[in-house]
């Protein structure tokens, strides 16, 4: 049996096929009458009784979960992994990255950032690439987005970012994730947001399909082979298909008339046979190298530029078979930056500290408390013993009386090989107690301005198109003005297109310009030439 079947045989055992099935109460009885409640005469009131009324409204009344706090609307797929060959082994203990006899199977979920369950798929946003492999050695989740950078640098900023980003709180307006006053004014007060908001408003945030998306780790984590060596990695899937964009014209009419544009892609193709596969890549850099570049890996506003560090394929991933139930799977899998299998490990960028403390701690809430590792879709095909007991929704029947170690009443701790377990990384800590934000992550603006630079003149067309767009709807004259101010730091030509685009004074040529001016986009925006 390929090892990317054992999802698929341990979720056969909880399938339960709707049709054809007589009607049952939860309790297993059969009942033949579902129409009418239980009356004390023909016009009568309802007795209580009628334990199938009761049951069935109250189970209705209790249908509903919270959606994510972000990243609400998904779409997901199964498949599998494969690795093409063994030479990661060299940098990682992990199996199922390095052993090309295993196929890993695994679930993915893609998503937009802001907007609620039920918007739109093609507005402009991040999209979320989240994997969930379950391996032999545990589930590991790479939890990424189709940006290789991020807005914050430091996760006790996410609240206030999200705050930003979401609907304002007096009226829940607006429900796409850009074009209003708190976004911009945060973008203004907090330059770091800079690369991300570049990456946001050029044509990768608004994808053409799931299929045609790269994705990304974005932080630096950590591989550690079997001697223990650690070694700084990114990751980055790419999708065969290329990657496409829409146009923000395609964009507006598609969300009047299919919200479930991307979402529908993604299935019709499964369904259609046409699996959309991507290749798995590693940026690796030696930890000697930790501080060979002008930036500190550890800042995940960053990417490091491929002409540095090339990537090197490492395997392929295809998405083969749609889910049987939405809420079931695509709802209810829970995703986890630190979960984490032996060989890959953390590193101390704060941004992902943080998510490794958020996203357990989120969906004891919204999977409803401690037991939501046991929901089908999140249970590892890996063997799980814990000394774990209790708690809402318990679903194993755990026998003997030891729940504790050590022990010697029960079957204590088989003796395990040190490649199976998982290690913590081991590295020196050194330091004072402090709040401050290390030096090494202060340039905000050079990475926008190499982005802006490899634009080709199209793409920086469309970028200053959609900064417009934003910016226009911004009714505070200060936010528009201070954006524009920090997109002077990135590139002259690029803020004096906005400004120009929405009817305000270019800025003064800055003295922190990393950019070169762009001679090209200077034509195509000169004031004889209005992009609406
Ligand atoms: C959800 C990615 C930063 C908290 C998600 C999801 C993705 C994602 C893909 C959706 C997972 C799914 O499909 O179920 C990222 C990336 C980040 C980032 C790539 C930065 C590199 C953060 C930070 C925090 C955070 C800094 C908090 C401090 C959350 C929470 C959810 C979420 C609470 C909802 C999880 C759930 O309800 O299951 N994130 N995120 N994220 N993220 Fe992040």
């Amino acid at each position: 049996m390929a090892s990317g079947d054992a999802k698929h045989e341990q979720l056969d055992g909880v399938r339960a096929d709707a049709d054809d099935t007589e009607l049952t109460t939860q309790q297993g009885v059969r009942i033949d009458h579902t129409d009418d409640s239980l009356q004390a005469g023909e016009r009568g009131p309802t007795l209580l009784e009628d334990f199938h009324f009761r049951e069935k409204v109250t189970h209705f009344d209790h249908e509903r979960i919270p959606e994510r706090v972000v990243h609400a609307r998904g779409a997901g797929a199964y498949g599998h992994f494969q690795p093409y060959d063994g030479w990661l082994a060299d940098y990682t203990a992990a199996k199922f990255l390095t052993d090309p006899e295993v196929s890993t199977p695994l679930f993915v979920r893609f998503s937009t950032v802001a907007g609620s369950r039920g918007s739109a798929d093609t507005v402009r946003d991040v999209r979320g690439f989240a994997t969930k492999f379950y391996t032999e050695q545990g589930n590991y989740d790479l939890v990424g987005n189709n940006f290789p950078v991020f807005f914050i640098q430091d996760g006790i900023k996410f609240p206030d970012f999200v705050h930003a980003v979401k609907p304002e709180p007096h009226n829940e307006i607006p429900q796409a994730a850009s074009a209003h006053d708190t976004l911009w004014d945060f973008v203004s007060l907090q330059p770091e947001t800079l690369h991300t908001i570049m990456w946001l408003m050029s044509d990768r945030a608004i994808p053409r399909s799931y299929r045609m998306m790269q994705g990304f780790g974005v932080h630096t984590f950590r591989l550690v082979n079997a001697q223990g060596k650690g070694t700084f990695v990114k990751f980055h899937w790419k999708p065969v298909l290329g990657s496409h964009s829409l146009v923000w014209d395609e964009c507006q009419k598609i969300a009047g008339a299919d919200a479930d544009f991307n979402r529908r892609d993604l299935w019709d193709a499964i369904e259609g046979g046409r699996f959309p596969e991507w290749e798995l890549g590693v940026q690796l850099v030696e930890e000697s190298d930790e501080f060979a570049f002008d930036f500190d890996l550890l800042d995940a506003t960053k990417i490091i530029p491929e002409e540095q560090v090339p990537v090197r394929p490492v395997g392929k991933m295809v998405l083969d078979r749609n889910p049987d139930n939405f809420f079931a799977e695509t709802e209810q899998i829970a995703f986890h930056t630190a979960n984490v299998v032996p060989g890959i490990d953390f590193t101390n960028d704060p941004l992902l500290q943080a998510r490794n403390f958020s996203y357990l701690d989120t969906q004891l809430i919204r999977l409803g408390g401690p037991n939501f590792a046991q929901i089908p879709i999140n249970r590892p095909v890996a063997e799980v013993s814990t000394n774990q007991r209790d708690g809402y929704g318990q679903q194993r029947i755990h026998r003997g009386t030891t729940s504790y170690t050590p022990n010697t009443l029960g079957g204590g701790c088989p003796a395990i090989a040190d490649s199976e377990v998982f290690k913590h990384y081991q590295a020196r800590v050194d330091g004072d107690k402090i709040r401050r934000r290390s030096e090494s992550f202060s340039d905000h603006f050079s990475q926008p301005t190499l982005f802006w630079n490899s634009m080709a003149r199209w793409e920086k067309e469309h970028i200053v198109e959609a900064f417009r767009f934003e910016l226009g709807k911004v009714g505070d004259q200060g936010v528009r003005e201070r954006v524009l101010g920090e997109l002077n730091h990135i590139d002259h030509d690029l803020a004096a297109a906005v400004a120009h685009g929405i009817g305000l004074e270019a800025p003064a040529g800055s003295t922190e310009n990393h950019g070169r001016s762009s001679p090209a986009l200077s034509q195509a925006n000169s004031p004889t030439e209005s992009v609406e």
